[in-house]
């Protein structure tokens, strides 16, 4: 008899790498600070209670009606501008990146809510992981935002719907406002530069002529974007990978012969990391170019400080800087999503008990105060 087969199995599990047991640590020392953090949130919340109630106070012993000056509130305008974050990349995100990517969805529409000019904002591949989330986790919060659009279809056939919304006879699609008028008067909204090789080897594909108005963001395209031009579409990807997918978008969009660009970051800035941004981050950049039509100014105000980007010529110590980076920077830009995605997440729960209390009692008017996005975005601050 073989003695060996019948014994268990006592397979020692492989020795973790140095990568992975820095990751374990840090999941760890993440896990191991959440009560300190729910604590530092609920304060937090305290505080700005209080200052609204004090400011409040203050505005009314000075006899302004506070309401009057709500009211006063910086406007925004619909630009005829569609802006789609492309959710169709479940399989590449392991969960930790999937609730990153959540968080960053309802910053990016946080931000357009509060832009001086909105654009078109759609979800598109709402259908996986991500939708469960908001619908499981987030207690279905999203359907209450207004001036987004959750589609669970792809990005191209998103883009159809908004050119139909942007190209309303009505005017409902949006104004056209002074950046893009200014851009319009340009020669061309995006460059190439010859000596940058094509990231898949061999000749681009002819155009579709369908979709010339859409617009793939990518950091690897070889295109460079001069200016947004009114009534395109922007595809941001949804993808939160630290880039191990190199690549992926811009294939993504080569495959169905649509154009690509990236951002013109390195005419700009110099960075000290790499120039692959968050998807929210690209959200913002793209609402902060529409308000002032200078991508210098709406890097430096959207890129994070610890990116070490300075605007060239200003202090740029060294002009030939934007190294690959420093490795954990997007862990922290992960641990900041992952701090929201709690904080969300607490808000969802606190909303489920709140809603709970009002259909025992049934006589509260529902609560139509801030959205997990906008809470989330004040604690962050
Ligand atoms: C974290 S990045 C994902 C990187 C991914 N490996 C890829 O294939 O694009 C999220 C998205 O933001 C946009 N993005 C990030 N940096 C950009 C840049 N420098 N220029 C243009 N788009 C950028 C792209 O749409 C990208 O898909």
């Amino acid at each position: 008899m073989d003695t060996k087969s019948d014994q268990p199995a006592t397979s020692t599990p492989p020795p973790m790498s140095k990568n992975a047991l820095k990751r374990l640590r840090k999941q760890e020392e993440w896990d191991a600070g959440k009560d300190d953090r729910r604590k530092r949130r609920k304060e937090k919340r305290h505080e700005r209670k209080t200052r609204v109630r004090d400011e409040r106070a203050a505005l009314i012993a000075q006899g302004v009606d506070p309401a009057e000056l709500k009211k006063k509130k910086q406007v925004s305008t619909l630009a005829p501008v569609g802006i789609i974050v492309d959710c169709d990349f479940e399989d590449y995100m392991m969960d930790k990146e999937r609730v990153s990517l959540s968080s960053q969805v309802t910053r990016a529409y946080s931000d357009n809510k509060a832009a001086r000019y909105r654009s078109h904002l759609w979800v598109a591949g709402f259908n996986k992981g991500i939708a469960k989330r908001f619908h499981e986790v987030l207690g279905d919060q999203h359907k209450n935002w207004k001036g987004i659009w959750f589609d669970e279809g792809d990005y191209i056939s998103c883009a159809a719907k908004i050119r139909e919304r942007m190209s309303a006879a009505d005017g409902s699609g949006g104004e056209m406002i002074e950046s893009l008028q200014r851009s319009l008067d340009e020669p061309c909204a995006w460059t190439r530069d010859e000596t940058d090789p094509f990231p898949i080897p061999g000749p681009e594909p002819p155009l579709d002529e369908a979709n010339k108005d859409v617009v793939y963001l990518s950091s690897d395209s070889p295109y460079t974007l001069e200016r947004l031009e009114p009534n395109t579409c922007y595809v941001v990807g949804g993808l939160v990978d630290k880039n191990r997918e190199k690549g992926l978008c811009y294939r993504r969009a080569r495959e169905k012969s649509i154009r690509t660009a990236r951002l013109p970051i390195g005419q700009f800035m110099v960075m000290q990391s790499r120039q692959v941004l968050a998807t929210n981050h690209v959200v913002e950049i793209m609402l902060k170019w529409l308000e002032c039509g200078d991508w210098g100014q709406a890097f430096l105000s959207v890129i994070p400080k610890r990116k070490g980007g300075k605007l060239r010529g200003e202090n740029a110590e060294s002009e030939g800087g934007d190294g690959e980076g420093a490795d954990g920077e997007e862990d922290e830009d992960q641990d900041e999503d992952q701090d929201e995605a709690e904080a969300e997440e607490a808000k969802a729960s606190e909303n489920k008990e709140e809603d709970a209390v009002e259909v025992e009692t049934s006589t509260n008017v529902g609560d139509e105060g801030k959205s997990g996005a906008e809470e989330a975005k004040e604690t962050q601050a």
